[in-house]
């Protein structure tokens, strides 16, 4: 049984607002996808990292990937949504997996992803008869909103979590739900509308998705102050 990863990495980072996408966005001088494939790379237990570009991508080629070797492969068949570039890539990966080896699908925009996360998930998770995922749990007070800005009601927080990736699962009965249930924005949702229960492994907030501008100077802020 092998363990591999698969970055989604054909998003075109509206909320980023930029001028390309914002895995391309320097982050310390450094296209920002270029630290998530440094950890996952490193990561002795994962076979290959797969990542998955627009068939429209212009900017992956104008960079050198070299220092990853073979240990990357590269699949230009992103989709419109998330779920649907990691649905691309699970079929295009039936090429090297096999329905019981596992997955970790990890967001290109998780930049601040450490070795040590991925080996949290793997303890966790490498016997478990469903799969799992990184996520923290919830912090603040949470508000469901009315439709014109004001508070309809005060949503308790207590067993809520935020889910982050990797999300870990194994590639058969991943694609078989990804496949089933296209409208979702993780895995584990897809996998939880088969009935399944996922396992919640808990992470930390470094483990941020660069979303909004803001974001982006975190990211750089947490990467320095590990270095
Ligand atoms: N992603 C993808 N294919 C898509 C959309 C997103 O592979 N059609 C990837 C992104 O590149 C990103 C990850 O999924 O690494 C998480 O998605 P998100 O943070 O939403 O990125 P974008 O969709 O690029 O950003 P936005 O929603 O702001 O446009
Ligand atoms: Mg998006």
């Amino acid at each position: 049984m092998s363990y591999y990863a698969l970055v989604p990495a054909a998003g075109s980072g509206a909320r980023m607002g930029g001028a390309q996408p914002k895995q391309y966005l320097s982050l310390l001088g450094q296209p920002l996808i270029r630290h998530t494939l440094r950890t996952l790379c490193a990561v002795p237990t994962l076979e290959a990292v797969f990542v998955v570009l627009s068939r429209e991508d212009a900017e992956w080629d104008r960079y050198d990937w070299s220092e990853f070797g073979d240990r990357l492969v590269t699949l230009r068949c992103g989709g419109e949504t998330r779920a649907e570039s990691v649905c691309n890539g699970l079929r295009a990966m039936q090429e090297w997996a096999f329905p019981d080896d596992w997955v970790l699908v990890h967001d290109a925009a998780r930049a601040c992803l450490t070795p040590a996360h991925v080996a949290a998930l793997i303890a966790a998770v490498g016997d478990d008869e469903v799969g799992g995922i990184l996520a923290v749990p919830v912090a603040d007070t949470l508000k469901r909103a009315d439709g014109t800005q004001r508070i309809d009601a005060t949503v308790p927080r207590d067993q809520l979590w935020q889910a982050q990736t990797p999300q870990m699962f194994r590639h058969g009965p991943l694609l078989d739900a990804l496949q089933r249930c296209p409208a979702v924005t993780d895995e584990a949702s897809a996998i939880e509308a088969q009935g399944l229960h996922p396992r919640l492994v808990q992470g930390d907030i470094t483990n941020l998705k660069v979303t909004w501008p803001l974001d982006l100077q975190l990211a750089g802020w947490i990467l320095e102050q590990r270095s």
